[in-house]
Protein backbone atom coordinates (compact mmCIF):
# COMPACT_ATOMS: atom_id res chain seq x y z
CA UNK A 1 0.00 0.00 0.00
CA UNK A 2 1.09 3.45 -0.91
CA UNK A 3 1.11 6.38 1.53
CA UNK A 4 0.48 9.28 -0.02
CA UNK A 5 2.30 11.20 3.80
CA UNK A 6 3.78 10.25 6.65
CA UNK A 7 0.55 11.82 8.01
CA UNK A 8 -1.53 9.41 6.73
CA UNK A 9 0.44 6.41 7.69
CA UNK A 10 0.26 8.65 11.47
CA UNK A 11 -3.46 8.15 11.19
CA UNK A 12 -3.46 4.76 9.86
CA UNK A 13 -1.24 3.49 13.52
CA UNK A 14 -3.67 5.82 15.33
CA UNK A 15 -6.79 3.43 13.90
CA UNK A 16 -4.94 0.15 14.36
CA UNK A 17 -4.38 1.28 18.37
CA UNK A 18 -0.47 1.84 17.73
CA UNK A 19 -0.41 5.40 18.38
CA UNK A 20 0.26 6.91 21.57
CA UNK A 21 -0.51 11.23 21.46
CA UNK A 22 2.12 13.23 23.67
CA UNK A 23 0.50 16.28 23.93
CA UNK A 24 2.67 18.18 26.85
CA UNK A 25 5.74 20.17 26.01
CA UNK A 26 8.72 17.54 26.01
CA UNK A 27 12.35 18.39 25.24
CA UNK A 28 14.04 17.66 21.86
CA UNK A 29 16.97 16.86 24.64
CA UNK A 30 16.86 14.06 25.92
CA UNK A 31 13.33 14.09 27.46
CA UNK A 32 12.40 11.94 24.04
CA UNK A 33 14.99 9.36 24.57
CA UNK A 34 14.03 9.06 27.65
CA UNK A 35 10.04 7.90 26.89
CA UNK A 36 11.04 6.63 23.49
CA UNK A 37 13.34 4.13 25.33
CA UNK A 38 10.65 3.23 28.06
CA UNK A 39 8.20 2.35 24.84
CA UNK A 40 10.59 0.51 22.51
CA UNK A 41 11.34 -1.87 25.90
CA UNK A 42 7.82 -2.74 25.97
CA UNK A 43 7.73 -6.51 24.99
CA UNK A 44 6.94 -6.45 21.04
CA UNK A 45 8.26 -2.93 20.85
CA UNK A 46 5.58 -1.28 22.32
CA UNK A 47 3.61 1.86 20.21
CA UNK A 48 4.82 4.30 18.21
CA UNK A 49 4.41 7.65 19.89
CA UNK A 50 3.58 11.26 18.73
CA UNK A 51 4.94 14.14 20.47
CA UNK A 52 2.64 17.15 19.70
CA UNK A 53 4.34 19.93 22.00
CA UNK A 54 8.42 19.57 21.14
CA UNK A 55 10.37 22.04 22.84
CA UNK A 56 13.56 22.48 21.06
CA UNK A 57 16.12 24.60 22.75
CA UNK A 58 13.87 25.99 25.18
CA UNK A 59 11.14 26.90 22.54
CA UNK A 60 8.35 25.43 21.11
CA UNK A 61 8.67 23.95 17.89
CA UNK A 62 6.01 24.50 15.29
CA UNK A 63 6.63 20.30 13.94
CA UNK A 64 5.46 17.55 15.94
CA UNK A 65 8.20 14.34 16.13
CA UNK A 66 7.11 11.37 15.94
CA UNK A 67 9.03 8.26 17.04
CA UNK A 68 8.90 4.56 17.23
CA UNK A 69 7.02 4.39 14.24
CA UNK A 70 8.33 1.14 12.80
CA UNK A 71 9.28 -0.35 15.85
CA UNK A 72 7.33 -3.72 15.74
CA UNK A 73 5.78 -6.55 13.47
CA UNK A 74 2.65 -5.08 13.89
CA UNK A 75 3.75 -1.35 12.60
CA UNK A 76 6.41 -2.78 9.97
CA UNK A 77 3.44 -4.89 7.87
CA UNK A 78 1.26 -1.60 8.60
CA UNK A 79 3.90 0.16 6.68
CA UNK A 80 4.12 -2.18 3.82
CA UNK A 81 0.82 -2.82 3.45
CA UNK A 82 1.01 -6.44 4.13
CA UNK A 83 -0.38 -9.48 6.30
CA UNK A 84 3.13 -9.67 7.65
CA UNK A 85 6.67 -9.23 6.53
CA UNK A 86 7.37 -12.79 5.97
CA UNK A 87 4.34 -12.69 3.40
CA UNK A 88 5.67 -9.71 1.62
CA UNK A 89 9.32 -11.75 1.78
CA UNK A 90 7.35 -14.80 -0.01
CA UNK A 91 6.21 -13.51 -2.41
CA UNK A 92 9.83 -11.31 -3.16
CA UNK A 93 11.26 -15.29 -2.91
CA UNK A 94 8.65 -16.29 -5.42
CA UNK A 95 9.45 -13.90 -7.96
CA UNK A 96 12.67 -14.61 -7.98
CA UNK A 97 12.24 -18.10 -8.03
CA UNK A 98 11.77 -17.77 -11.66
CA UNK A 99 14.63 -18.49 -12.89
CA UNK A 100 17.19 -19.74 -10.47
CA UNK A 101 20.76 -17.84 -10.38
CA UNK A 102 23.65 -19.60 -11.31
CA UNK A 103 25.83 -16.95 -8.94
CA UNK A 104 25.80 -14.20 -6.79
CA UNK A 105 25.99 -11.67 -9.32
CA UNK A 106 23.46 -13.20 -10.92
CA UNK A 107 21.37 -13.59 -7.65
CA UNK A 108 21.33 -9.51 -7.19
CA UNK A 109 20.52 -9.06 -10.94
CA UNK A 110 17.60 -11.19 -10.79
CA UNK A 111 16.79 -9.23 -7.32
CA UNK A 112 16.62 -6.20 -9.33
CA UNK A 113 14.78 -7.83 -12.23
CA UNK A 114 11.98 -9.52 -9.55
CA UNK A 115 11.37 -5.52 -8.51
CA UNK A 116 10.79 -4.25 -11.91
CA UNK A 117 8.58 -7.01 -12.19
CA UNK A 118 6.10 -4.78 -10.47
CA UNK A 119 6.83 -1.84 -12.81
CA UNK A 120 7.53 0.19 -9.82
CA UNK A 121 10.54 2.27 -11.59
CA UNK A 122 10.54 5.80 -9.66
CA UNK A 123 9.13 8.90 -11.75
CA UNK A 124 9.64 12.03 -12.31
CA UNK A 125 7.05 15.04 -11.21
CA UNK A 126 7.11 18.33 -11.48
CA UNK A 127 6.09 19.54 -8.26
CA UNK A 128 5.27 17.80 -4.53
CA UNK A 129 4.32 18.58 -1.15
CA UNK A 130 7.65 18.84 -0.10
CA UNK A 131 7.97 22.18 -1.51
CA UNK A 132 5.22 23.76 -0.12
CA UNK A 133 7.84 26.37 2.12
CA UNK A 134 11.20 26.69 0.74
CA UNK A 135 14.13 28.04 2.03
CA UNK A 136 17.11 28.68 0.62
CA UNK A 137 20.70 29.71 1.98
CA UNK A 138 23.91 31.12 0.48
CA UNK A 139 26.80 28.07 -0.35
CA UNK A 140 29.72 29.61 1.53
CA UNK A 141 33.16 29.50 -0.38
CA UNK A 142 34.74 26.18 0.22
CA UNK A 143 37.35 25.78 4.17
CA UNK A 144 40.26 25.24 3.92
CA UNK A 145 41.49 25.94 7.95
CA UNK A 146 40.71 23.46 10.29
CA UNK A 147 36.84 23.08 11.73
CA UNK A 148 36.70 24.14 15.44
CA UNK A 149 34.81 21.89 17.63
CA UNK A 150 31.91 21.78 17.55
CA UNK A 151 29.47 23.71 20.33
CA UNK A 152 27.79 21.71 22.06
CA UNK A 153 23.84 22.32 20.81
CA UNK A 154 24.92 24.05 18.01
CA UNK A 155 24.62 28.12 17.75
CA UNK A 156 22.97 30.43 16.20
CA UNK A 157 24.75 32.20 12.66
CA UNK A 158 23.70 35.63 11.18
CA UNK A 159 20.56 35.53 10.73
CA UNK A 160 18.90 33.43 8.26
CA UNK A 161 15.26 32.63 7.35
CA UNK A 162 13.90 30.26 9.48
CA UNK A 163 12.86 27.16 9.69
CA UNK A 164 17.01 26.41 9.93
CA UNK A 165 18.48 23.51 11.25
CA UNK A 166 18.57 24.72 14.43
CA UNK A 167 14.70 25.24 14.56
CA UNK A 168 13.69 21.59 13.37
CA UNK A 169 12.73 19.59 16.21
CA UNK A 170 16.06 17.38 16.30
CA UNK A 171 16.87 15.29 19.10
CA UNK A 172 19.74 15.31 21.28
CA UNK A 173 19.57 11.56 22.32
CA UNK A 174 22.22 10.96 25.19
CA UNK A 175 23.72 12.77 27.72
CA UNK A 176 27.19 12.42 26.61
CA UNK A 177 26.16 13.09 22.94
CA UNK A 178 28.21 15.87 21.12
CA UNK A 179 24.96 17.71 20.42
CA UNK A 180 21.80 17.04 18.55
CA UNK A 181 21.53 14.70 15.47
CA UNK A 182 19.47 13.66 12.36
CA UNK A 183 18.47 9.82 13.46
CA UNK A 184 16.07 8.83 10.27
CA UNK A 185 17.65 10.92 7.70
CA UNK A 186 17.60 9.41 3.77
CA UNK A 187 20.54 10.59 2.06
CA UNK A 188 20.89 10.67 -1.71
CA UNK A 189 23.46 10.75 -3.79
CA UNK A 190 24.86 9.56 -7.01
CA UNK A 191 27.98 7.65 -8.30
CA UNK A 192 29.46 10.84 -10.34
CA UNK A 193 31.02 7.84 -13.17
CA UNK A 194 27.65 6.20 -13.48
CA UNK A 195 24.79 8.00 -12.43
CA UNK A 196 23.80 5.29 -10.56
CA UNK A 197 21.56 7.09 -7.54
CA UNK A 198 21.75 5.34 -3.40
CA UNK A 199 19.71 6.38 -0.72
CA UNK A 200 21.34 5.20 2.65
CA UNK A 201 20.54 6.42 6.28
CA UNK A 202 23.75 8.11 7.96
CA UNK A 203 23.62 10.04 10.73
CA UNK A 204 24.08 13.82 10.98
CA UNK A 205 25.27 15.72 13.84
CA UNK A 206 23.90 19.50 14.09
CA UNK A 207 27.15 21.34 14.15
CA UNK A 208 25.22 25.38 13.68
CA UNK A 209 22.00 26.55 11.42
CA UNK A 210 23.98 25.45 8.12
CA UNK A 211 26.01 22.97 7.84
CA UNK A 212 25.79 19.20 9.67
CA UNK A 213 28.09 16.46 9.67
CA UNK A 214 27.76 12.90 7.31
CA UNK A 215 28.01 9.83 8.99
CA UNK A 216 28.74 7.47 6.27
CA UNK A 217 31.29 4.79 6.91
CA UNK A 218 33.99 3.99 5.05
CA UNK A 219 32.51 0.56 3.62
CA UNK A 220 29.27 2.24 2.80
CA UNK A 221 27.98 3.83 -0.79
CA UNK A 222 27.57 7.01 0.01
CA UNK A 223 31.32 7.36 1.29
CA UNK A 224 32.32 5.67 -1.92
CA UNK A 225 30.88 8.21 -3.84
CA UNK A 226 32.46 10.93 -1.87
CA UNK A 227 36.25 9.35 -2.39
CA UNK A 228 35.36 9.10 -6.13
CA UNK A 229 34.43 13.48 -6.10
CA UNK A 230 37.56 13.78 -4.14
CA UNK A 231 39.30 12.00 -6.88
CA UNK A 232 37.71 13.65 -9.54
CA UNK A 233 38.00 17.07 -7.36
CA UNK A 234 34.62 17.99 -7.69
CA UNK A 235 32.14 18.53 -5.27
CA UNK A 236 29.31 16.45 -4.73
CA UNK A 237 25.65 17.20 -4.30
CA UNK A 238 23.78 15.78 -1.59
CA UNK A 239 19.95 15.35 -0.73
CA UNK A 240 18.24 14.33 2.51
CA UNK A 241 15.07 14.03 3.08
CA UNK A 242 12.71 12.66 5.86
CA UNK A 243 9.15 11.56 6.23
CA UNK A 244 6.68 10.42 3.56
CA UNK A 245 6.08 7.22 3.09
CA UNK A 246 7.48 4.87 5.82
CA UNK A 247 8.80 2.58 3.35
CA UNK A 248 11.50 5.10 2.27
CA UNK A 249 13.70 4.59 5.98
CA UNK A 250 13.74 0.89 5.53
CA UNK A 251 14.79 1.04 1.97
CA UNK A 252 17.54 3.18 2.83
CA UNK A 253 18.80 1.10 5.52
CA UNK A 254 18.30 -2.31 3.66
CA UNK A 255 21.75 -3.88 2.77
CA UNK A 256 20.95 -3.67 -1.12
CA UNK A 257 23.91 -3.98 -3.58
CA UNK A 258 25.71 -1.05 -4.65
CA UNK A 259 24.07 0.28 -8.02
CA UNK A 260 20.55 -1.18 -7.04
CA UNK A 261 18.34 1.83 -6.53
CA UNK A 262 16.17 2.08 -3.20
CA UNK A 263 13.32 4.02 -4.72
CA UNK A 264 12.54 0.70 -6.92
CA UNK A 265 12.31 -1.05 -3.62
CA UNK A 266 10.51 1.38 -2.47
CA UNK A 267 8.29 1.08 -5.08
CA UNK A 268 7.93 -2.62 -5.38
CA UNK A 269 6.95 -2.41 -1.51
CA UNK A 270 4.39 0.39 -2.01
CA UNK A 271 2.87 -1.15 -4.93
CA UNK A 272 3.18 2.30 -6.59
CA UNK A 273 6.20 4.08 -8.67
CA UNK A 274 7.90 6.90 -6.26
CA UNK A 275 7.32 10.11 -7.35
CA UNK A 276 10.28 12.01 -7.58
CA UNK A 277 11.08 15.75 -7.59
CA UNK A 278 14.15 17.81 -8.21
CA UNK A 279 15.60 19.41 -6.00
CA UNK A 280 15.35 23.06 -5.57
CA UNK A 281 19.49 23.97 -5.71
CA UNK A 282 21.19 20.65 -6.96
CA UNK A 283 20.54 18.25 -9.57
CA UNK A 284 19.20 15.32 -7.25
CA UNK A 285 16.06 13.95 -6.64
CA UNK A 286 13.97 13.16 -3.30
CA UNK A 287 10.58 11.54 -3.01
CA UNK A 288 7.84 13.99 -3.56
CA UNK A 289 5.75 13.15 -0.91
CA UNK A 290 8.46 13.68 1.83
CA UNK A 291 7.68 15.80 5.03
CA UNK A 292 11.08 17.46 4.81
CA UNK A 293 13.95 18.25 2.04
CA UNK A 294 17.33 19.31 3.36
CA UNK A 295 19.66 20.28 -0.20
CA UNK A 296 23.19 20.84 -0.36
CA UNK A 297 26.60 19.47 -0.90
CA UNK A 298 29.81 17.80 0.61
CA UNK A 299 32.83 19.15 -0.56
CA UNK A 300 35.73 16.31 -0.20
CA UNK A 301 38.00 18.82 -0.67
CA UNK A 302 37.82 20.35 2.81
CA UNK A 303 38.95 19.35 5.81
CA UNK A 304 37.09 16.42 7.83
CA UNK A 305 35.30 17.73 10.91
CA UNK A 306 35.10 16.07 13.95
CA UNK A 307 31.79 13.85 14.90
CA UNK A 308 30.55 12.63 17.51
CA UNK A 309 30.75 11.26 20.28
CA UNK A 310 26.74 9.55 19.62
CA UNK A 311 25.30 6.97 21.82
CA UNK A 312 24.66 4.13 19.42
CA UNK A 313 23.31 1.03 18.33
CA UNK A 314 25.92 -0.82 20.09
CA UNK A 315 24.80 0.45 23.23
CA UNK A 316 27.75 2.49 24.05
CA UNK A 317 29.25 6.09 23.19
CA UNK A 318 30.94 6.34 19.72
CA UNK A 319 33.69 7.84 19.87
CA UNK A 320 34.64 11.34 17.98
CA UNK A 321 35.83 10.44 14.51
CA UNK A 322 36.32 12.80 11.75
CA UNK A 323 34.16 12.75 9.28
CA UNK A 324 33.03 15.31 6.09
CA UNK A 325 31.02 18.72 6.54
CA UNK A 326 27.66 18.59 4.94
CA UNK A 327 26.67 22.41 3.81
CA UNK A 328 23.29 22.89 3.62
CA UNK A 329 21.61 25.00 0.71
CA UNK A 330 17.87 24.77 0.77
CA UNK A 331 15.87 23.22 3.14
CA UNK A 332 11.88 22.49 1.56
CA UNK A 333 9.11 20.95 3.51
CA UNK A 334 5.28 20.44 3.59
CA UNK A 335 2.75 23.36 6.15
CA UNK A 336 1.70 20.39 8.32
CA UNK A 337 5.36 18.42 8.18
CA UNK A 338 5.86 15.76 11.09
CA UNK A 339 9.47 15.50 11.94
CA UNK A 340 10.12 11.58 11.97
CA UNK A 341 13.17 10.00 14.53
CA UNK A 342 14.41 7.27 16.38
CA UNK A 343 16.92 6.52 19.05
CA UNK A 344 19.29 4.07 18.93
CA UNK A 345 21.24 2.40 22.26
CA UNK A 346 20.81 -0.48 24.74
CA UNK A 347 18.78 -2.98 22.85
CA UNK A 348 16.08 -3.68 21.60
CA UNK A 349 15.29 -0.48 20.36
CA UNK A 350 13.22 0.08 17.00
CA UNK A 351 16.31 -0.81 14.71
CA UNK A 352 15.93 -3.93 15.89
CA UNK A 353 12.67 -4.78 13.41
CA UNK A 354 14.15 -2.67 10.68
CA UNK A 355 16.83 -4.82 10.38
CA UNK A 356 15.35 -8.17 11.36
CA UNK A 357 12.91 -7.28 8.44
CA UNK A 358 15.65 -6.73 5.63
CA UNK A 359 17.10 -9.64 6.94
CA UNK A 360 13.80 -11.88 6.31
CA UNK A 361 13.01 -9.97 3.24
CA UNK A 362 16.06 -10.74 1.27
CA UNK A 363 16.17 -14.68 2.82
CA UNK A 364 15.59 -15.70 -0.59
CA UNK A 365 18.78 -14.24 -1.89
CA UNK A 366 20.71 -15.72 0.67
CA UNK A 367 18.87 -18.89 0.10
CA UNK A 368 19.37 -18.94 -3.76
CA UNK A 369 23.13 -18.61 -3.15
CA UNK A 370 23.00 -21.42 -0.51
CA UNK A 371 19.86 -23.50 -1.70
CA UNK A 372 21.02 -25.17 2.28
CA UNK A 373 19.72 -22.60 4.50
CA UNK A 374 16.56 -22.55 6.08
CA UNK A 375 16.86 -19.21 8.34
CA UNK A 376 18.37 -16.44 9.56
CA UNK A 377 18.48 -14.63 12.58
CA UNK A 378 20.35 -11.38 13.80
CA UNK A 379 19.27 -11.56 17.43
CA UNK A 380 18.77 -8.23 19.35
CA UNK A 381 21.76 -8.48 21.76
CA UNK A 382 24.14 -8.66 18.97
CA UNK A 383 22.97 -5.78 17.49
CA UNK A 384 22.95 -6.42 13.77
CA UNK A 385 26.47 -8.19 13.09
CA UNK A 386 27.47 -8.93 16.14
CA UNK A 387 25.75 -11.98 16.20
CA UNK A 388 24.35 -14.19 13.51
CA UNK A 389 22.55 -17.47 13.79
CA UNK A 390 21.96 -19.46 10.65
CA UNK A 391 20.13 -22.85 10.16
CA UNK A 392 20.90 -25.58 7.46
CA UNK A 393 19.86 -28.63 5.99
CA UNK A 394 23.43 -30.13 6.24
CA UNK A 395 24.44 -33.04 3.84
CA UNK A 396 27.94 -32.75 3.86
CA UNK A 397 31.33 -32.37 5.12
CA UNK A 398 32.47 -29.06 6.59
CA UNK A 399 29.04 -27.92 5.13
CA UNK A 400 29.11 -25.23 7.99
CA UNK A 401 32.26 -23.62 6.84
CA UNK A 402 31.38 -23.15 3.81
CA UNK A 403 28.35 -21.05 5.11
CA UNK A 404 30.39 -19.20 7.19
CA UNK A 405 32.33 -18.14 4.39
CA UNK A 406 29.79 -17.47 1.86
CA UNK A 407 28.27 -15.20 4.44
CA UNK A 408 31.13 -13.39 5.28
CA UNK A 409 31.81 -12.72 1.59
CA UNK A 410 27.50 -11.41 1.28
CA UNK A 411 27.60 -7.57 1.39
CA UNK A 412 27.25 -6.21 5.29
CA UNK A 413 27.32 -9.22 6.34
CA UNK A 414 30.72 -9.08 6.10
CA UNK A 415 30.58 -7.60 9.61
CA UNK A 416 29.43 -10.58 11.42
CA UNK A 417 31.67 -11.01 14.54
CA UNK A 418 30.14 -14.28 15.56
CA UNK A 419 28.34 -16.94 13.50
CA UNK A 420 26.60 -20.06 14.87
CA UNK A 421 25.22 -22.60 12.14
CA UNK A 422 22.75 -24.83 13.57
CA UNK A 423 20.87 -28.00 11.70
CA UNK A 424 17.77 -27.22 10.27
CA UNK A 425 15.30 -28.45 13.46
CA UNK A 426 16.64 -25.39 15.32
CA UNK A 427 14.86 -22.29 15.49
CA UNK A 428 17.00 -19.57 15.00
CA UNK A 429 14.89 -16.94 16.49
CA UNK A 430 14.36 -18.46 19.89
CA UNK A 431 18.17 -17.45 21.62
CA UNK A 432 17.54 -19.80 24.08
CA UNK A 433 17.18 -22.96 21.91
CA UNK A 434 20.36 -22.02 19.79
CA UNK A 435 22.62 -21.37 22.88
CA UNK A 436 21.31 -25.28 24.21
CA UNK A 437 22.81 -27.09 20.57
CA UNK A 438 25.77 -24.38 20.64
CA UNK A 439 26.91 -25.59 23.90
CA UNK A 440 26.08 -29.35 23.63
CA UNK A 441 26.72 -29.95 19.89
CA UNK A 442 30.44 -28.48 20.30
CA UNK A 443 33.70 -28.90 20.98
CA UNK A 444 35.21 -25.76 21.45
CA UNK A 445 38.58 -26.27 19.77
CA UNK A 446 37.35 -28.57 16.89
CA UNK A 447 34.31 -26.96 15.74
CA UNK A 448 35.15 -23.08 15.81
CA UNK A 449 36.77 -20.90 12.98
CA UNK A 450 38.66 -17.95 13.55
CA UNK A 451 39.45 -15.47 10.95
CA UNK A 452 39.54 -11.60 10.21
CA UNK A 453 38.00 -9.09 7.77
CA UNK A 454 36.40 -6.09 7.53
CA UNK A 455 34.52 -4.77 10.88
CA UNK A 456 31.49 -2.04 11.90
CA UNK A 457 33.39 0.88 12.30
CA UNK A 458 30.71 1.17 15.39
CA UNK A 459 32.50 -1.32 16.95
CA UNK A 460 34.64 -0.34 19.74
CA UNK A 461 36.29 -3.15 20.80
CA UNK A 462 38.79 -4.17 17.99
CA UNK A 463 41.94 -3.10 18.38
CA UNK A 464 42.13 -1.21 15.19
CA UNK A 465 39.09 0.78 13.75
CA UNK A 466 37.35 -1.28 10.79
CA UNK A 467 39.38 -4.67 11.26
CA UNK A 468 38.85 -7.52 13.51
CA UNK A 469 38.53 -10.82 14.01
CA UNK A 470 35.48 -13.55 13.48
CA UNK A 471 34.37 -16.33 15.31
CA UNK A 472 32.22 -18.99 12.86
CA UNK A 473 31.05 -21.98 15.44
CA UNK A 474 29.61 -25.40 13.72
CA UNK A 475 26.98 -26.48 16.16
CA UNK A 476 25.35 -28.63 13.48
CA UNK A 477 25.52 -32.81 14.34
CA UNK A 478 28.97 -33.71 13.27
CA UNK A 479 29.40 -36.06 10.62
CA UNK A 480 31.61 -39.05 10.11
CA UNK A 481 33.07 -37.86 7.01
CA UNK A 482 34.27 -34.36 9.55
CA UNK A 483 36.31 -37.34 11.71
CA UNK A 484 33.80 -37.82 14.09
CA UNK A 485 34.03 -41.43 15.04
CA UNK A 486 31.48 -41.76 17.92
CA UNK A 487 27.92 -42.40 17.37
CA UNK A 488 25.52 -39.16 17.36
CA UNK A 489 23.04 -39.30 20.23
CA UNK A 490 19.45 -38.75 19.54
CA UNK A 491 17.45 -35.34 21.08
CA UNK A 492 15.51 -36.17 24.01
CA UNK A 493 11.86 -36.09 23.37
CA UNK A 494 8.65 -37.15 24.00
CA UNK A 495 6.68 -39.82 22.24
CA UNK A 496 3.76 -37.96 20.09
CA UNK A 497 0.99 -40.02 20.77
CA UNK A 498 1.64 -40.19 24.62
CA UNK A 499 2.00 -36.46 24.45
CA UNK A 500 -1.51 -36.05 23.10
CA UNK A 501 -3.01 -38.70 25.47
CA UNK A 502 -2.16 -36.07 28.34
CA UNK A 503 -3.25 -33.47 26.53
CA UNK A 504 -6.60 -34.79 26.68
CA UNK A 505 -6.67 -36.15 29.89
CA UNK A 506 -4.97 -33.33 31.55
CA UNK A 507 -4.98 -29.62 31.74
CA UNK A 508 -1.39 -29.27 32.70
C1 LIG B 1 18.58 4.19 12.59
C2 LIG B 1 19.76 3.84 11.74
C3 LIG B 1 20.86 4.71 11.70
C4 LIG B 1 21.96 4.41 10.93
N1 LIG B 1 23.03 5.26 10.94
C5 LIG B 1 24.11 5.01 10.16
C6 LIG B 1 25.20 5.92 10.11
O1 LIG B 1 25.22 6.93 10.81
N2 LIG B 1 26.22 5.63 9.27
C7 LIG B 1 26.25 4.51 8.48
O2 LIG B 1 27.19 4.33 7.71
N3 LIG B 1 25.24 3.61 8.54
C8 LIG B 1 24.17 3.84 9.34
N4 LIG B 1 23.12 2.95 9.38
C9 LIG B 1 23.19 1.72 8.57
C10 LIG B 1 23.00 2.02 7.10
O3 LIG B 1 21.85 2.81 6.89
C11 LIG B 1 22.88 0.73 6.31
O4 LIG B 1 24.10 0.04 6.44
C12 LIG B 1 22.55 0.96 4.86
O5 LIG B 1 22.39 -0.29 4.22
C13 LIG B 1 23.63 1.73 4.16
O6 LIG B 1 23.25 1.95 2.84
P1 LIG B 1 24.32 1.90 1.67
O7 LIG B 1 24.81 0.48 1.60
O8 LIG B 1 23.51 2.29 0.48
O9 LIG B 1 25.40 2.85 1.98
C14 LIG B 1 21.99 3.22 10.16
C15 LIG B 1 20.90 2.36 10.20
C16 LIG B 1 19.80 2.65 10.98
C17 LIG B 1 18.64 1.69 11.02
Amino acid sequence: MAFGSFREFLNQLEAAGELKRIALPVATELEMTELADREMKKPGGGKALLFEEPVVNRKPSPFPVAINTLGSWKRLALSLGAESVEAVAAELGSLMKAKPPVSVRDALKLLGTALELRHARPRRVSDGPCKEVIHRFEAPPPRTEPWPPAPPLGEPGAPVPSPTLLELPVLRCWPLDAGRFITLPCVVTRDPDTGERNVGMYRMQIYDDRTTGMHWQLQKVGARHARRHLELGTRMPVAVFLGGDPVYPFAATAPLPDGLDEFLLAGYLRRKSVELVQCETNDLEVPANADFVIEGYVDPREPLREEGPFGDHTGFYTLPEPYPVFHVTAITHRKEAVYPATIVGHPPMEDFYLGSAAVKLFLPVFKMNFPEIVDIALPAEGVFHNLVFVSIRKTYPMQAYKIMHGLWGMGQMMFTKYLVVVDDDVDVHNTSEVLFRLCANTDPQRDSLFTKGPADVLDHATSEIAIGGKLGLDATRKLPGEGFKRPWPSLIRMDPAVKAKMDRLFNL
